[in-house]
């Protein structure tokens, strides 16, 4: 796939020169992780990796060249939550320079904590992220088994529980959009 080469050379030049080749890995374990998923769960491979790719692409960019992408409503969200600014970006910049996939464009968008009614390509691009090889967080690990013993609405619930718990130990509060990817996650746990 031409294309797709094209693209992991252009991130891997965009994370070299920020001197953040961690990145890089961590972005290339995330398609490995997305590839896999998408085989499994029949979504295009090229669509998992290109927004594997691509959805940390503006992590170490300045303020001033995310606020060139950004729409005026989404800088008002990323201000209440500035997590937001580098998938929002991601994805902005997707749409403006590389392509116009809606689900693509979508699973960039909301990698950091998903939302109810994801498309299966977006539940893809979120547990991939949580749970690539390069994770070896406890609960990485513990949610990266629950994926591949094939349950990937828990590995969803518990990735979503895990990031709620660590905020609340920073006393920081969960986007209500985590809470409510959280309640619905729950009911849809395998056992
Ligand atoms: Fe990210
Ligand atoms: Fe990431």
């Amino acid at each position: 796939m031409l294309f797709l080469g094209k693209i992991r050379k252009m991130v891997k030049k965009k994370f070299t020169d920020a001197n953040q080749l961690e990145r890089y890995q961590h972005t290339l374990g995330v398609a490995k992780m997305a590839k896999a998923l998408a085989k499994k769960y029949h979504v295009s491979v090229k669509k998992a990796m290109l927004a594997s790719y691509l959805h940390d692409f503006c992590k170490y960019d300045s303020k001033e060249q995310v606020d060139m992408l950004l729409r005026e409503e989404d800088k008002a969200v990323c201000q209440n939550y500035p997590v937001l600014y580098h998938s929002y970006a991601s994805a902005e910049y997707y749409k403006k320079n590389i392509g116009n996939d809606e689900e693509v464009y979508q699973a960039i968008r909301n990698h950091v904590w998903g939302r109810v009614g994801m498309s299966r390509l977006e539940e893809i691009i979120l547990i991939s992220d949580y749970t690539e090889e390069n994770r070896m967080y406890p609960n990485c690990i513990a949610c990266r088994e629950i994926l591949l013993s094939g349950k990937l609405n828990s590995a969803i619930y518990y990735s979503t529980k895990y990031t709620i718990e660590f905020l609340q130990k920073q006393n920081l509060k969960p986007h209500p959009m985590q809470l409510e990817v959280y309640h619905y996650y729950e009911r849809l746990c395998e056992v």
